[in-house]
């Protein structure tokens, strides 16, 4: 059955199955890693319906696309052509057989998109399809740039080689794991949110961070990338303010906190705190009411079935425009609103 794509990750409409247009890259990432690795000749060796090959295109000068199954290659190059490309010459095979390999000329870079298995208990780099270190051995005479995609879930640590690590946001959710390897590396780690291209690279000149146990005036949400990259540490030490600290919520929530107001691009979100009190559910609903609050959102590890409980609780008799974003840290309920940008 053919798809059209969903409109939230391609301008233009693309075609495929289901299971193609679910792992097509979005547009926003296709086109920062195609400005990335821009170069004469890339080979995207697992290229699916073509999400990213087009954008090599558009950007490269000569593109080749390989893909082992036929009825993937068949929506890339009609995907191709609705895209208006025409500089790349498609390869359906294993990308790992000689025979597709002696195909292909001397290349500046080699990209994959492996697949993955649909769900895992703990995503490893070990079941990508094809494997990183198969590739780089296939390819070897070919290229040592190399770069692939890696689920995000994993952290830097657990990635056995020596490339860049770039974990990517795409509109405030944690998207992509991109390793860049030889030329390509500019860093060990690296965050970055897109839209816009605002990026962090590691450096080891962070000073210490101050942690918090309450927050400050304001509190500032790091866009996801740099806490998984584990560089909210530089992030927050990258300040000249010095009263600026790392307040940990729960093990999936982290805040930077300050007297000051900060600008910085890698923060989704950005508050003004505007009250600390114990965590009573009915003492807190009376605090929003009488300060004319009307939404809360809860901002913390809650049962699905729990949470609307809660949240009518303390939202009875709301009436109010302003909205509440209430963090729970151990006892404490943490009031607070976003800054108007
Ligand atoms: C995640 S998808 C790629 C999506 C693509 N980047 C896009 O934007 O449309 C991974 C693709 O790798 C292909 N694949 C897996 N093993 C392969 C191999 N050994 N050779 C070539 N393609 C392979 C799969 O058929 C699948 O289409």
């Amino acid at each position: 059955m053919i798809h059209l794509a969903r409109k939230k990750i391609f301008k233009t409409e693309m075609i495929s199955d289901k299971d193609g247009i679910r792992f097509a890259t979005p547009e926003p990432v296709a086109e920062y890693r195609a400005k990335r690795l821009q170069c004469k000749v890339i080979a995207d060796i697992s290229c699916g319906i073509g999400g990213q090959a087009i954008y090599f295109a558009k950007w490269c000068e000569f593109v080749y696309a390989i893909e082992i199954d036929p009825k993937k290659i068949a929506y890339a190059k009609k995907n191709a052509k609705i895209m208006g490309v025409s500089n790349i010459e498609f390869i359906t095979g294993d990308a790992l057989s000689s025979d597709v390999i002696a195909k292909l000329p001397e290349l500046n870079v080699v990209f994959s998109d492996p697949a993955r298995p649909p769900a895992e208990k703990e995503r490893t780099i070990n079941n990508l399809s094809p494997s990183i270190p198969e590739v780089m051995k296939a390819y070897a005479d070919k290229t040592l740039n190399f770069a692939f995609e890696a689920p995000p879930q994993i952290s830097p640590e657990k990635i056995p080689f020596d490339c860049e690590k770039e974990y990517m946001s795409l509109e405030g959710k944690l998207n992509r794991l991109n390793l860049y390897f030889g030329d390509l590396k500019k860093a060990d780690v690296s965050a970055i949110a897109l839209p816009g291209s605002n990026i962090i690279r590691k450096n080891h000149r962070n000073r210490n961070v101050h942690r918090s146990r309450k927050p400050d005036v304001y509190a500032y949400e790091p866009e996801e990338c740099v806490t998984k990259a584990g560089l909210l540490e530089q992030l927050t030490s990258s300040f000249k303010e010095h009263d600026v600290s790392i307040f940990e919520i729960d093990e999936k929530r982290v805040l930077v906190t300050s007297n000051h107001l900060l600008e910085c691009k890698l923060f989704k979100n950005s508050y003004k705190v505007v009250q600390v009190m114990n965590f009573d559910i009915i003492k807190i609903n009376s605090y929003l009411k009488q300060n004319s609050f009307g939404n809360v959102i809860i901002r913390a590890s809650i049962e699905p079935e729990k949470y609307w409980e809660a949240r009518n609780t303390l939202e009875k008799e709301l009436n109010g425009e302003r909205k509440a974003h209430l963090f729970l840290k151990e006892n404490d309920a943490i009031v607070c609103e976003v800054l108007d940008q």
